[in-house]
């Protein structure tokens, strides 16, 4: 028992590691958070923002998280606690913590991307947007979702039982490029539909005069769905790249990988769009519901909807799964390097106590609410901010060091990375995190008082 008995598995390619940073990134927030923010926050001026985000703070954060997890080839809290010393080992709980509570309630929102792909065999899609809203309302909570939340949790556990190798490795090299083909084929069909023009126009026309008047809340959504969608923030990268095992440039890693994120989240766009502007429905309609009522309700309404939204909300689900997997991972990596237990052991006990966790979040929407914006908002900010202070000032010529490992000599490049974490990362950090805080209490005092007054 202890550290260091077995060997620490490693990707067996270099393909493994890019599919498995790629089939985290790409998920839940690329699919149904991407565009519909796009559209409401100004369509494509919001998208140069988004993407000048990506690279400004995106970029750079994603490398920190990759030569932090190379150069200790650990587990968050056992890097952090090499990287740092001490107390920084608190930080490393904080992305344990962020991946357990998040896992928790994106299983269950993965069920009803099940539920959905079903829906569409049974040719259950209702096209009137009322009756679809009063469907999601039953389908969300209750019994069908805790059972398909199950289900969701069992095949995670499964494929990280496996191990790196024969479990994330193999499932990530199906799902991945599975993800990639449908989605293009999707934007294809799409683009044959009636409303497709007017739905582009909608989508990517920009609207100079709303950035000038929206900014304050443009910039920080932003770059909080550049966080999110690059799965920074908690640990992720800094697990996947700690089973790298050799030197390879990481700038080309991290390039590729955001490449396929970003292109993912833009098609997505293209898909949704004109199907709910030839179905007629309105898309500036956001919230949990966005793809599991409008766009279920577009599906309703279309020829052959059925089968439309059986792949679309199939590749959902597998799109969830793979951004599970890492979730997964973090936390099973940890109590694997540092508590000794066996992958299998720790994969099936963690998958049992997130199944519980998950319970409350597949009872009532309000209570996957509390969870969603606490991880969201406060613990992955919190967690990443704290990340980018370590390595940007307080360690930042091992972190430079490392990164030249397989790239060379970084000349200028490397100062330019150090301070772009030093001052734009960190900056949008702290105000993300502010502004995060002050959303909790507005929901704390709101919402959540009034579901407890009902009680
Ligand atoms: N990046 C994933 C998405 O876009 C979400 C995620 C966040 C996954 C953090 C893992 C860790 O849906």
């Amino acid at each position: 028992m202890g550290l260091g008995d077995a060997p620490r598995e490693t990707w067996a390619t270099r393909a493994g590691f890019i599919f498995a940073a790629v089939g985290s990134a790409v998920g839940l927030g690329n699919i149904w958070r991407f565009p519909f923010q796009v559209g409401q926050e100004g369509g494509a001026a919001f998208l140069l923002i988004y993407l000048l985000f990506i690279i400004l703070i995106g970029f750079p954060a994603m490398l920190v998280e990759f030569v932090v997890g190379r150069n200790t080839e650990r587990n968050p809290v056992g890097a952090l606690k090499a990287v740092g010393g001490g107390a920084w080992r608190y930080v490393g709980w904080i992305f344990i913590a962020t991946g357990f509570v998040i896992l928790s309630y994106y299983s269950v929102v993965a069920g009803w991307t099940i539920r959905y792909t079903i829906l569409g065999l049974q040719d259950g899609y209702l096209a009137d947007v009322g009756e679809a809203e009063a469907q999601f309302v039953d389908l969300a909570s209750g019994l069908d979702a805790i059972v398909l939340h199950a289900v969701f949790m069992v095949t995670v556990i499964v494929i990280v039982a496996y191990g790196i190798q024969r479990g994330i490795e193999l499932a990530v090299k199906v799902l991945v490029p599975a993800i990639i083909v449908i989605t293009v084929g999707m934007a294809i069909y799409a683009f044959t539909l009636e409303g497709a023009s007017e739905a582009y126009a909608y989508y990517l026309s920009p609207e100079w005069g709303v950035i000038a008047a929206e900014w304050t809340s443009i910039l920080p959504a932003a770059a909080g769905q550049a966080f999110f969608t690059l799965s920074l923030g908690m640990g992720v990268m800094i697990t996947y790249a700690s089973y790298l095992g050799e030197d390879r440039n990481l700038a080309e890693d991290g390039a590729i990988v955001i490449g396929f994120d970003t292109a993912i989240a833009f098609i997505t766009g293209l898909i949704v769009f004109p199907i709910l502007f030839t179905a007629g429905v309105d898309p500036a309609d956001p919230g949990a519901g966005a793809i599991f009522v409008s766009l279920a309700a577009a599906f309703g309404d279309l020829t052959l909807g059925w089968l439309i939204g059986f792949i679309f909300f199939g590749t959902v689900a597998i799109a969830a799964l793979s951004s599970a997997i890492s979730l997964m991972e973090v936390v099973v990596s940890y109590v694997v390097d540092e508590r000794g237990i066996e992958r299998r052991t720790a994969a099936f006990g963690i998958g049992g106590a997130l199944f519980l966790l998950g319970i409350p979040s597949a009872t009532d929407l309000v209570l996957l609410d509390l969870f969603d914006l606490f991880a969201d908002q406060i613990l992955l900010v919190l967690g990443g901010l704290l990340l980018m202070i370590l390595v940007g000032w307080l360690v930042a010529d091992l972190a430079v060091d490392e990164l030249s490992r397989g790239i060379g000599d970084l000349g200028s490049l490397g100062t330019a990375w150090i301070w772009a974490v030093r001052i734009p990362v960190i900056v949008v950090l702290i105000v993300a995190l502010a502004l995060g805080v002050l959303e909790y209490v507005e929901f704390l005092t709101g919402p959540f008082a009034e579901w407890l007054a009902a009680l």
